[in-house]
């Protein structure tokens, strides 16, 4: 393994100072960010449970982010790197380049009505225009609202409704392997379904799929940006939202996240030569999606507010063309390191377990790798460091957070890695494990709530969008004092977080999070549902698939197979197919508690093979019984 250089102790004073003296330990990082006004409070405490960071500051984002670096020196860097296999296409953007583009595409946006503080929908594929309006509205000081574009159009309609964008900027079409995915009609459905409608609609066209443009609202993208006037850097309250981002939560109502602008900007700088240990000028890439917040923190703002050379990358790690994909990406542009999800290192290991491919490429630079998004198998893990011969780290992140709560800190100290955990809290982060009653558990390695102690360190949501009562009960009610991470896990002796399992609905397939109940609220729509359930099954690839229960109304006796296919095809159509939903089976009835309510933890243990203890307020355990010869005829539960 590359030899890194430790230094021992460094972290135990880092992470020590960090809680100790917050204000001056962000102070000091902020000094890494341009402002155009300094703060009078680094932390105002003045309404707890709610905390803001760098009250009274002012500066903007994308400055930052793009038009520093050409100030300092960096303008002929590549900024941004497009390399796109499913389209046969590599592009490079140097710093220059790339506020040349912003500034004309803010200069787009103003141009329709986006001023500051107005909200902006961005849905749209792996192309460098989405980080180009991503970091336009920055410019602006408006607020982008990405949506993923595995999402359907219903899901895009709650979002419209929710965020009430003034614009939305999107493309012609997606390229996924084997299709092409339109996605001005499913945009133009969405706003047929919302109530709130947008008063304009930026479409870049991409010559696979020409989109057709509603008169009066949309406009082309070539055209409206070719033409617009250049626009310059508005400075914002540090505390303005920078974003919105949604993600699932326990109901179908997404939960929109929302990021601020200056503690961002400070955490996300801190993280890269800290954690991820890379410098000013090198390549960074993270294999993930504008649509997630790896996307945003790793794709767009991190390696941007860095100087580094970042990589938007339209393609998978297997069949484009083939499982060495991911590295041809790493030597054909020289990046120092790497970060995705483990389902995609299982995708490549499946296809090329002895890793052939990688013989056929120059990885001389590459020093780390960084897994999140999911819980790592241990069997991914060491097959990874074994193959790469440099570190792997595996940290742990949410939406919620923004930048990574624990990891192995390559810029700091290296610990040895221990598979199956994510290393030790960073920066700012009190990480706690409390039982049922709220008290901490009694000793290292005993399971409990994930919960970090307040306040968060900044980069963190500081609510969530219009619904400040939702942040409170969903994340700081159960634990006073504490945000609720919505994992449990355990803290070892050694200090290192295990992060095991979800406490909630939340399912993870492919690194992408998404939540049961939503599925659940599609299928109870059915006409001949009575009830149904859903649960996150193990699966090799993706770690986890949703699988469907469906009890039918009486009297409804077409074939069970029809109203399977139904489902699946009405959760592709409401949610999407990133939900990945494929199957269900029909059962006579569900197992509940003695009140009600469904044991689909014990399900999914038996679906699972997992032993599993009998529930004492289990209604009739007989139907467990009925659940496991069901779940053996297609396959799961081990053998009848
Ligand atoms: N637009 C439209 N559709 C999309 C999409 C997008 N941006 N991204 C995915 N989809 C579709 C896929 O085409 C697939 O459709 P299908 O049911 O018709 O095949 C479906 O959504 C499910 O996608 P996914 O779960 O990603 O599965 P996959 O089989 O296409 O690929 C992996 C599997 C493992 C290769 C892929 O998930 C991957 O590369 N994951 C990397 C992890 C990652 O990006 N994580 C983000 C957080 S770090
Ligand atoms: P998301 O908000 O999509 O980033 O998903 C966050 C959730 O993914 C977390 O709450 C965890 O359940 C899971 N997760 C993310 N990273 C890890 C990790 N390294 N190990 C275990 N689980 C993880």
């Amino acid at each position: 393994m590359t030899a890194l250089v430790i230094k021992p102790g460094a972290y135990a004073a880092m992470h020590a100072r960090s809680l100790e003296r917050p204000d001056d330990f962000w102070a000091e990082q902020a000094a890494a960010i341009d402002w155009e006004k300094r703060w009078t409070e680094v932390l105002d405490s003045s309404r707890p449970p709610f905390f803001r960071w760098f009250k009274g500051g002012e500066l903007n984002t994308c400055w930052n982010a793009i038009d520093r670096h050409v100030a300092g020196g960096r303008g002929d860097q590549a900024a941004l790197i497009y390399d796109s296999p499913v389209t046969s296409t590599i592009r490079s953007y140097t710093y220059k380049e790339l506020r040349g583009h912003v500034s004309q595409v803010a200069g787009a946006l103003k141009a329709v009505g986006v001023t500051r503080g107005d909200r902006v929908i961005v849905y749209m594929p792996m192309i460098p225009e989405a980080v180009m309006a991503m970091l336009a509205c920055a410019r602006l000081g408006a607020v982008h609202s990405v949506v993923f574009g595995g999402f359907a159009p219903p899901e895009l309609a709650s979002r419209i409704d929710d965020c009430k964008p003034k614009a939305i900027v999107t493309a012609s079409c997606g390229v996924e392997p084997g299709r092409i995915v339109a996605y001005k009609p499913m945009l133009d459905e969405a706003i047929a379904l919302a109530h709130h409608k947008p008063i304009a609609c930026l479409v870049k066209q991409r010559p696979m799929v020409a989109a057709t443009l509603v008169k009066g609202r949309d406009h082309d993208w070539d055209e409206a940006v070719g033409m617009a006037k250049p626009a310059d850097c508005v400075p914002v309250a540090a505390t303005d939202p920078l974003y919105i981002l949604y993600t699932s939560g326990t109901t179908g109502q997404p939960k929109g996240i929302v990021r601020d602008n200056g503690g961002h900007a400070v955490a996300l700088k801190w993280t890269m030569p800290n954690v991820y240990g890379v410098q000013p000028g090198e390549v960074y890439w993270a294999a993930s999606d504008v649509g997630w917040v790896v996307g945003h923190s790793y794709i767009v703002y991190a390696p941007l507010l860095h100087g580094c050379t970042t990589i938007v990358y339209e393609g998978k790690p297997v069949g484009t063309p083939d499982p060495g994909a991911f590295w041809r990406v790493i030597s054909e542009h020289r990046c120092s390191t790497m970060f995705t999800a483990p389902t995609a290192f299982r995708a490549i290991k499946r296809e090329d377990p002895e890793a052939k491919h990688l013989k056929r490429y120059d990885m001389q630079r590459f020093r780390a790798l960084f897994l999140a998004g999911e819980r790592c198998d241990p069997d991914t893990f060491t097959w990874a460091e074994r193959i790469l011969k440099v570190p792997v780290v595996d940290h742990w992140w949410q939406t919620e957070t923004g930048w990574p709560i624990c990891a192995n800190p390559l810029g700091i100290e290296h610990f040895k890695p221990k598979p199956g955990s994510t290393a030790k809290p960073m920066a700012g982060w009190d990480i706690r494990v409390l039982d049922a009653h709220g008290d901490e558990v009694r000793k290292p390695g005993d399971i409990g709530a994930l919960v970090a102690k307040l306040p968060l360190p900044p980069g963190t949501f500081p609510t969530l969008w219009n619904a400040e009562d939702r942040f409170r009960q969903a994340y700081l009610a159960e634990f006073p004092g504490h945000y609720k991470t919505g994992d449990a896990g355990f803290v070892d002796a050694d200090g290192y977080v295990h992060v095991m399992t979800r406490t909630d609905d939340i399912i993870n397939v492919a690194g992408h999070r998404l939540s049961t109940g939503a599925m659940e609220e599609v299928l109870a729509s059915h006409p001949d549902v009575a009830e149904c359930a859903v649960i996150g099954v193990a699966d090799q690839l993706k770690g986890q698939l949703p699988l469907g229960f469906l009890c039918l109304k009486a009297g409804v006796n077409r074939p069970y197979g029809e109203i399977v296919e139904e489902v699946v095809k009405m959760v592709r159509d409401r949610i999407g197919p990133v939900a990945a939903f494929k199957s269900a089976i029909v059962v006579k009835r569900l197992p509940k508690t003695r009140s009600g309510k469904i044991l689909r933890g014990t399900m999914q243990k038996i679906a699972d093979s997992e032993s599993y203890k009998m529930p004492a307020t289990i209604d009739d355990p007989a139907i467990l019984g009925e659940i496991k010869e069901s779940l053996q005829s297609i396959g799961y539960a081990g053998k009848a």
